[in-house]
C-alpha cells in the first residue's frame, strides 16, 4: 500500500475521475477527504471508502469561494489534523463556439476551474509548509490545456492556465518539498462525456482519433494520479502528464 495514513483532499469527489482517485488512494491506505458540489454523491465517496475500511469524511463546498475552500480544509484539519496530498479535481466544461461564448460563460468556466484550483492550492500549500513535511499536489487539466480543441475556447483557457499555474507553484514550493504535477487526460468516460458517449455516429468519429481506439476509464486517471502522490514520483515536479490514449501525438 502505496498512501498509510496519507490525508489527502479531493475535490469534484461526488462521481467521476474525483472518485475514482479517491476510492482508489484509500485502497492504498490513505484518508480521504471528499469535497465540492452534490451531497449524496459526496457521501456515496465516502462511503465506498468506509466499505474499503479506511476513513473518509464528505464536505460540501463550492471551490470558486474562498469561505468555502476555508471551511472543506478546516474541517480536514479538524478531522485529521494535516494535509499531505491535494487533488484538485473539481472541473466543468459546457461548449460554445467562440464567437457566442458569453461574458457568463467564460466566468463559469474561468471560476471553477482555474481560480477555484489557485484558492485550493493556495490554502493547502501554506498548511503544507507550516507542517513542514513536503506534500504532492495534483491539478486536474485536460489535454485541451495543451491543444485547442474547437467550442471550447474557454475551457481550453482554463485548463491551459492550469498548466501553467502547477510549474509556477512547482518552482516556488520545491524548497518546501512539495511536488505540484498536472494530470492531462484525454477522452474519459464520465457524466461529463456522456452526451458524445450516448451518441453512436459522434462517438464513432471521436474515435478515429485516438490510436488505442477506445475511450478511457476514470480508473486509468486514478492509476497515474496515485503515481504522482506517492514517493514513486519523488524526483517529478512541474509536469504535465498525458493520458489519452495517444490522441496528442497523431498528425491525422
Ligand atoms: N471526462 C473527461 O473526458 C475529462 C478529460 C480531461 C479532463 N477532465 C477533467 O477532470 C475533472 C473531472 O471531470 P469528470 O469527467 O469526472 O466530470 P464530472 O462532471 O463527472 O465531475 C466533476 C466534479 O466536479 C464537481 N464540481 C463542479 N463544479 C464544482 C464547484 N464549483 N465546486 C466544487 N466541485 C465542483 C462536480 O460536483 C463533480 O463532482 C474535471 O476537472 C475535468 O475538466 C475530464
Amino acid at each position: 500500500m502505496r498512501l498509510v495514513d496519507k490525508v489527502v483532499l479531493v475535490t469534484g469527489g461526488s462521481q467521476g475521475i474525483g472518485r475514482a482517485i479517491a476510492v482508489r488512494f484509500a485502497a492504498e491506505g490513505a484518508k480521504v477527504a471528499v469535497a465540492g458540489l452534490g451531497k449524496e454523491g459526496l457521501e456515496e465517496t465516502a462511503a465506498y471508502i468506509t466499505d474499503l475500511g479506511s476513513q473518509a469524511i464528505a464536505i460540501e463546498a463550492d471551490v470558486r469561494y474562498r469561505a468555502d475552500v476555508d471551511r472543506m480544509v478546516d474541517d480536514t484539519l479538524r478531522e485529521w489534523g494535516r494535509i499531505d496530498v491535494l487533488v484538485n479535481n473539481a472541473g466543468v466544461n459546457r461548449t460554445a463556439p467562440f464567437l457566442e461564448i458569453t461574458e457568463e460563460d467564460w466566468d463559469w468556466h474561468l471560476d471553477i476551474n482555474l481560480k477555484g484550483t489557485f484558492l485550493v492550492s493556495q490554502r493547502a500549500a501554506k498548511e503544507m509548509v507550516k507542517q513542514g513535511n513536503g506534500g504532492s499536489i495534483i491539478q486536474m487539466s485536460s489535454v485541451n490545456g495543451l491543444s485547442a480543441e474547437a467550442d471550447q475556447a474557454h475551457y481550453n483557457a482554463s485548463k491551459g492556465g492550469i498548466n501553467l499555474l502547477a510549474m509556477s507553484m512547482a518552482v516556488e514550493l520545491a524548497p518546501h518539498g512539495i511536488r505540484v504535477n498536472s494530470l492531462c487526460p484525454g477522452f474519459i468516460e464520465t457524466q461529463l462525456t456522456k452526451p458524445l458517449i450516448d451518441n453512436p455516429t459522434a462517438i464513432a468519429e471521436y474515435l478515429k482519433t485516438i490510436p488505442m481506439k477506445r475511450v478511457g476509464q476514470p480508473e486509468d486517471i486514478a492509476s497515474a494520479a496515485l503515481f504522482m502522490a506517492s514517493d514513486e514520483s519523488r524526483y517529478m515536479t512541474g509536469h504535465c502528464m498525458v493520458i489519452d490514449g495517444g490522441q496528442l501525438i497523431k498528425l491525422s
